[in-house]
């Protein structure tokens, strides 16, 4: 089922940008949740409803929105993610025309784009699947692990090193928790604006395994706190993948246009190319831009 044959219309690009506001409107609503916005959990969302994609079988990613559905819903790296997706519920009632996957990697654009960060070329078209679809647990990383995991898994979706250095830089965005993760704490001292700063205390700060009862993670010697994967660390003691992250503390707008290359394309992942409503990609405006 296209998009057109499941909303009896053909959205435009003027429909989507309806819930693009809708869903940056509705950011600032998190009162007392985290950091005061719930732009973080939802770019949270959009990746790990892309990045289950697995290019050998040409299986997983957005296309199908199979994180609905359980077993998927309930695997351990999806935790806390049910409330990214019942923000968004209220948006798919008022937009019932579009596709839950469009809908999820549309929530992350608005999300990045709204944190101040780099405008991310985004395509309708993705079609919602069935719990048969549902992808196998294990294809998401384990923060955990060291580079070779790392490897193993963005080259499965098609990404190379420097691509996995700059996806990494999302975690400027929000933080960890305990209850779910298990890890806790924020990257970055601006955990609600997209920008380079996750590089730059990575390169700049001296970094220390932190004693506690919790999974391995590193906190920063100076004011402890603010927190490093295991996963982030490797980005500055791997040879190949330090040389971008030097690159993208030294120069943001480098940063930005890398990672909005790479984010734009995860969020394609598996969508087969005659499913895009349009075959060049759309910039979607900030509220702020609409204003002017
Ligand atoms: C949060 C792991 C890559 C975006 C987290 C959390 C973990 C994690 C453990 C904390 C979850 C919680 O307790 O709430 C990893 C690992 C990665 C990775 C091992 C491998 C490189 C990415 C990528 C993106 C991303 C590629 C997006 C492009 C985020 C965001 C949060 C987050 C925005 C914050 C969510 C919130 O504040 O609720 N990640 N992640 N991560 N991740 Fe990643």
């Amino acid at each position: 089922q296209s998009a057109k044959a499941a909303a009896g219309f053909t959205p435009k690009l003027e429909d989507y940008q309806k819930v693009y506001n809708t869903v940056a409107e509705l950011l600032d609503e998190a009162g007392d949740y985290d950091d005061g916005s719930y732009g973080p959990v939802l770019v949270r969302l959009a990746w790990h409803a892309s990045g289950t994609y697995d290019k050998e079988t040409n299986t997983g990613g957005s296309n199908y929105a199979t994180m609905r559905f359980a077993p998927e819903s309930l695997h351990a790296a999806n935790n806390g993610l049910a409330i990214a997706r019942g923000v968004l519920e209220p948006v798919k009632q008022k937009y019932p025309w579009i596709s839950y996957g469009d809908l999820w990697t549309l929530a992350g654009v608005a999300a990045i784009q709204e944190a101040s960060g780099p405008k991310i070329p985004w395509r309708a078209g993705r079609i919602d699947g069935f719990e048969k679809d549902v992808t196998p647990d294990g294809r998401l990383p384990d923060a955990t692990q060291g580079a070779d995991h790392l490897r193993n898994i963005f080259y499965r979706m098609g990404f190379n090193d420097q691509e996995i250095v700059a996806l990494s830089g999302a975690h400027a965005l929000g933080r960890c928790h305990t209850d779910r993760s298990g890890f806790e704490g924020p990257w970055t001292f601006s955990p609600v604006t997209f920008s380079n700063q996750y590089f730059a205390l990575l390169w700049n700060e001296k970094w220390q395994w932190r004693k506690w009862n919790g999974p391995k993670q590193l906190e920063d010697k100076k004011t402890k706190s603010l927190m490093m994967l295991p996963t982030d660390y490797v980005l500055v003691t791997d040879k190949s993948f330090k040389k971008w992250t030097k690159a993208y503390a030294d120069d943001e707008s480098v940063f930005f246009k890398d990672f909005s290359a790479a984010f734009s394309r995860l969020l394609e992942l598996g969508v087969p190319t005659t499913q895009w409503v349009t075959q060049t990609p759309w910039e979607l405006k900030t509220l702020a831009e609409q204003e002017e």
